[in-house]
């Protein structure tokens, strides 16, 4: 847990830095899927400055989201276009390594495009169709009401159990999400959570019954990787374990 929000960043920069470093050392690469919302944007902005951005063999890296929002890759509520001003835009990444979710197109066929590419990326078990490997390490958030990337408590992509990306209308947009088929594949996820607005639905998907449905982030059960909470006081202020 961290005092605030300045630090929570602070510790959560650090972090990513540590596990690019043991991927790359370990597999040439880095496989990072970032979150949009407001708050990891300070997080990518720490990441593009000197200091840390040295600490990253950015030639390295590849780069997913989450998820985003079904609209141009301009529009001021593009997940994408929250990166590049605070990120891409800075650090040295191959442009092929950006691998960006194309929200400018039919959400479905968005969707479907985005899955193609993870399966060519990672490979799918032909039994199952499930991710042979899993990504490094995935950037979550929570919303107030539960819910991580686009899954959003209610929706279909909730319950998916074989397809890993999934198009969801949802207030009053549609997005496209990675659903829990993928993510919970993933070596390392952390999810990132700031705010007194946030306390009461921490404390229920962390210490609550399980109820999935209603708050997607309990969907976030890794197969074998490690899943961390990173939180500021003030997110954790109902919390009974200090985490
Ligand atoms: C998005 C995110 C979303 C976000 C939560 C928390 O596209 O908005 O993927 O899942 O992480 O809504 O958002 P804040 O960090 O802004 O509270």
């Amino acid at each position: 847990m961290f005092p605030d929000h300045e630090t929570l960043i602070q510790g959560a920069a650090e972090k990513v830095v540590r596990l690019g470093a043991e991927a790359i050392e370990e597999n040439g690469m880095f496989t990072l899927a970032l979150s949009g919302g407001s708050t990891p944007r300070p997080l990518y902005a720490l990441l593009a400055k000197r200091t840390l951005a040295r600490s990253i063999d950015w030639s390295r890296v590849h780069l997913f989201w989450g998820d985003e929002r079904c609209v141009p890759p301009g529009d001021p509520r593009s997940n994408y276009r929250m990166v590049w001003e605070s990120l891409l835009d800075t650090v040295p990444i191959r442009p092929a390594n950006i691998h960006r979710i194309h929200g400018e197109e039919e959400p479905k066929r968005a969707a479907t495009a985005y899955e193609q590419e993870l399966r060519t990326f990672f490979g799918s078990n032909a039994a199952d169709g499930s991710p042979l490997m899993g990504f490094d390490l995935v950037l979550l958030g929570m919303g107030e009401d539960g819910h991580t990337a686009s899954l959003f408590p209610g929706l279909s992509a909730v319950t998916e159990q074989v397809r890993w990306v999934m198009a969801q209308f949802v207030e009053a947009i549609w997005r496209i999400t990675l659903t829990p088929v993928v993510i919970n594949k993933a070596k390392n996820v952390i999810f990132i959570v700031s705010g007194s607005e946030k306390a009461d639905r921490l404390h229920e998907v962390l210490e609550g019954p399980p109820q999935p449905k209603p708050m997607p982030a309990q969907l976030i059960r890794l197969v074998q990787g490690q899943l961390l909470w990173l939180v500021d006081e003030a997110a954790a202020g109902r919390l009974r374990r200090a985490r």
